[in-house]
């Protein structure tokens, strides 16, 4: 077969100024303050975050590769895809163990990465391009919170949802998540999520606050990208970076602390925003799971778990699971 790559975007032009619009002026203008940690996301935010993948305190990277790099020729045995559909790709590093095992397996033909980093996406479909030739790769430019573009190539499907991307929804959102996430599938098709687990807060926190400053240099990112974007002057210098653990919610929580009041303004919405001292402005929840809890918000929402692996140190954990029947989901009891 001959290399193709596809390089789709599925964001409408006026995505930046309409959404980012809205988030911000939301956000900003709650109490309190928060913004989505899509934003996060431009070059140089894919490029810090994958700096913090390699970090020695973030230890999600390592661990899910590590179960990959044991289980993806069992996965790859289990879903005999003929389409590998990845949501969040980023830079598709991990990915890699994955496609060797469904290569091997003799079944795939087509890899279509996801993701709202332009610079990410185009960046690893063009080096998977040069080291798969025989793999069709589409890359599409999309926002997974508002569709799920999956192209069309042929099943059975496996779509990825790797690095714990999960964990970034609150509860509802993740909810309405994975409900459209299974009203997209075929029977055929499966899901593979990859999901931190609860451990210790010392871990987890360090885990977010890194002590050569990558992650609080990511947090700050944000900031940079608003001033890009929208004209805005946030001084970077002005907050700190916190990582919080949230014990009742079972989620690390980052924040943007002001260092002392300050007024921001930003010209693109017409809009002044001022911070206390102290004020916080929160960029990003990583919420960590029980398997039991999981499962449970699975099934609920139409995807029955049918294969757990886990690491060896139980750090982390990799779901495989098929759409139920509509018919055969549990009623909500929420
Ligand atoms: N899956 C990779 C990258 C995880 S980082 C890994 O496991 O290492 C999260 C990725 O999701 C980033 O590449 C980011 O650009 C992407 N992302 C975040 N929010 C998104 C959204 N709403 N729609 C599409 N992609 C999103
Ligand atoms: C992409 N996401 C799962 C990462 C996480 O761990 O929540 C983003 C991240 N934020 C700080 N460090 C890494």
């Amino acid at each position: 077969m001959t290399t193709s790559l596809t390089v789709r975007d599925t964001l409408p032009d006026d995505h930046f100024a309409r959404q980012l619009h809205e988030d911000v002026r939301t956000g900003l203008t709650a109490d309190p303050k928060t913004l989505p940690p899509k934003w996060f996301y431009d070059a140089r935010g894919s490029e810090l975050f994958t700096r913090i993948t390699r970090l020695p305190e973030y230890y999600p990277t390592r661990a899910e590769r590590q179960i990959l790099r044991a289980h993806a020729p069992d996965i790859a045995a289990q879903t005999r895809a003929r389409t590998l559909v990845e949501l969040g790709s980023g830079s598709s590093e991990k990915t890699r163990t994955l496609l060797d095992a469904l290569i091997a397996g003799g079944t795939l033909r087509h890899y279509a990465p996801v993701d709202v980093s332009r610079a990410a996406v185009t960046d690893a479909a063009e080096s998977l391009m040069a080291d798969y030739p025989s793999l069709e790769v589409t890359a599409t430019v999309a926002d997974f919170d508002t569709e799920l573009p999956f192209p069309d190539a042929p099943g059975p499907r496996l779509v990825a949802f790797l690095g714990s991307t999960i964990g970034n929804f609150d509860p509802a959102q993740r909810t309405a998540f994975l409900g459209r996430l299974a009203a997209a599938l075929t029977p055929a098709d499966a899901v593979l999520i990859g999901a931190d687990l609860v451990k210790s807060p010392a871990t987890l926190v360090r885990a977010y606050d890194d002590a050569q400053g990558v992650t609080a240099e990511f947090n700050k990112n944000l900031l940079r990208v608003l001033n890009r974007e929208l004209g805005a002057d946030f001084d970077p210098g002005a907050f700190d970076h916190q990582a919080v653990w949230n014990e009742s919610a079972e989620r690390v929580e980052m924040y943007l602390r002001a260092r002392y009041g300050h007024t921001i303004t930003l010209p693109a919405l017409d809009l002044k925003v001022t911070f206390a001292l102290g004020e916080t402005l929160r960029t990003e929840l990583s919420t960590k799971f029980r398997r039991p809890r999981l499962g449970t918000e699975l099934s609920r929402s139409g995807l029955n778990p049918t294969h757990w692996w886990t690491d060896p140190q139980n750090r982390f954990t990799l779901v495989l699971a098929r759409p139920t029947e509509p018919s055969a989901r549990p009623k909500r009891l929420d």
